[in-house]
């Protein structure tokens, strides 16, 4: 991938989202420049210096940052994975609250330092707090996004393709809506290489994509997060590599259609929230969603999971 030499990527936060998603951006050269800032000097300053170490072996050229927070200056694009994070038993909504204190406290601080960056939030609830950044900010929808259920479909895939015994990267299906208790997985439209996931058969010629199968994968991936969080305290290694393809999709200019959560429009009558649809990234954020049929299960949950969030942003005053 050719980057342009002058792209910044800042990470806020250095707990183990934001230094996995940096050293996973410091791999791929997702940016040419990765600075980390947290208010935790002790923390932040080893956490650059061990990193740096690496950048014999890096993609990226530099890495920079500390507790100063001028070293996210002129960042072209701004993650955010500061905050309180889930103990066990916590869903992602419960740290909604302390999350949006610590974003008005923080963003237009960041804004001050990177007034034309690209603003992704990994933060839980991550679709409510673009909802609360966007407020903040005054930022165009297009400039504040959210990595949604990139990592979910991420899950998704995997699961599918172990299934079947076929890479994930052949597996094309989505979770969408918010990125959490709610989302789903859409069915009706996966494909496997080219053939319908529904129409998918073993060798004897049984369908493999049984309706209870189906539940099951869905389960999996919606649960996985508790799962992680129950056995090691938290995740960090796949959401960093998703944050960082998502920053590689804005800096390349790919327009590629990931699940990243952007504030709707309509669409599918469902406006005022922020949650995961199959959308256009690209340089300028998200440059669009795209519409295209739901079965009846789906629309309906779709629905569901915008009417969830919309009673929590009510309930914050948001
Ligand atoms: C995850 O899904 C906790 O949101 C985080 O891994």
């Amino acid at each position: 991938m050719t980057l342009s030499p002058l792209t910044k990527l800042a990470v806020i936060g250095a707990g183990s989202v934001g230094t996995s998603l940096a050293y996973a951006a410091a791999i791929r050269g997702s940016a040419n420049t990765v600075a980390i800032y947290d208010v935790n000097r002790e923390k932040v300053e080893a956490e650059v210096l061990d990193l740096s170490h690496g950048t014999q072996f890096f993609q990226a050229a530099h890495i920079r940052g500390g507790a100063d927070i001028e070293c996210v200056r002129d960042a072209d694009v701004v993650v955010i994975t500061a905050g309180a994070r889930q103990k066990p038993g916590q869903t992602r909504i419960d740290l909604a609250g302390t999350n949006i204190d610590i974003l008005s406290d923080l963003l237009p601080k960041l804004l001050q330092q990177a007034p034309n960056a690209i603003y992704m939030l990994v933060t839980n609830p991550c679709d409510i707090l673009t909802t609360a950044a966007l407020q903040i900010s005054g930022l165009p929808r297009s400039r504040v996004l959210s990595s949604g259920t990139v990592l979910d479909s991420s899950r998704l895939r995997w699961l599918v393709g172990r299934k079947v015994g076929i890479s994930p990267r052949s597996v094309h299906s989505m979770m969408i809506g918010e990125h959490g208790d709610t989302e789903f997985a859409l069915w009706s439209s996966a494909t496997i290489g080219q053939a319908p996931l529904l129409q998918w058969c073993d060798n004897d010629g049984n369908k493999v994509f049984t309706p209870e199968i189906l539940d099951e994968l869905e389960h999996e991936v919606t649960d996985a997060a508790y799962r992680i969080i129950k056995g090691k305290g938290a995740t960090n290694y796949a959401i960093g590599v998703a944050g960082a393809r998502i920053v590689e999709a804005l800096f390349g200019d790919h327009h590629a259609v990931l699940p990243v959560s952007t504030m709707l429009d309509g669409y599918r009558g469902i406006s005022g929230v922020a949650l995961s649809v199959p959308s256009v990234v690209g340089r300028k954020g998200v440059e669009r969603t795209i519409e295209f049929p739901f079965d009846e299960r789906e629309d309906a949950l779709f629905h569901k999971s915008a009417e969830a969030l919309l009673a929590v942003q009510r309930s914050l005053g948001i």
